[in-house]
């Protein structure tokens, strides 16, 4: 059987020139490498004590979902602005070109609860970023940050110094 990093579809020169796109469509839409990523993202959760599993819009929500229902714990989506209907905290982040803002609502976490973050793919590390601090400032604890893909070469992680980050597949260059 292939390995799950051989379902990664690497794309030169997309969404611009020098920058390699790696691809999650190509690993979703096989069903054996779509299971080997939930299992394998879930392994990384093994022994934790988490009551929540919080996701990113949109790519978040593929991978997390699963994961919290495999679990039996509760998602939480974080959404880009405007989407969430109730009350809600923001938090402001850097782009390449820019900003952006996401969004969680203000009751989706309780004080006290022990939250895992799980998205596709870690590059600047700035969404993750944004969401840490969106989660602490409703009283959670961050007690893991997992994702399918990490992107070495951007560093993400430096902006996630203290936390418990892991990867399934980590490539060594942007
Ligand atoms: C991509 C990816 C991560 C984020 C990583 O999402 O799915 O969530 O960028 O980048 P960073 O580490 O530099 O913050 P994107 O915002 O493109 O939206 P999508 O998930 O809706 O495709
Ligand atoms: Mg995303």
């Amino acid at each position: 059987m292939k390995k799950l990093e051989e379902y990664v579809r690497s794309i030169p020169d997309f969404p611009e020139k020098g920058i390699v796109f790696r691809d999650v469509t190509s690993v979703l839409q096989d069903k054996d490498s779509l299971r080997m990523s939930i299992d394998q993202m879930q392994a990384l959760l093994d022994g934790l004590d988490i009551d929540v599993i919080v996701g990113p819009e949109s790519r978040g929500f593929i991978f997390g979902v699963p994961i919290a229902y495999n679990l039996n714990k509760a998602f939480v989506p974080v959404r880009k602005k405007g989407k969430l209907p109730c009350e809600t905290i923001q938090m402001e982040y850097a782009l390449e070109y820019g900003t952006a803002t996401i969004e969680m609502h203000k009751d989706a976490i309780k004080p006290g609860q022990k939250v895992a973050i799980v998205d596709d793919l870690i590059a600047t590390g700035g969404t993750i970023e944004a969401i840490t601090k969106l989660v602490e400032s409703l009283g959670g604890e961050v007690v893991k940050i997992i994702f399918l893909i990490e992107l070495e070469g951007l560093h993400g992680r430096d902006k996630l110094k203290g936390y418990n980050v892991d990867a399934v597949i980590k490539y060594e260059g942007k």
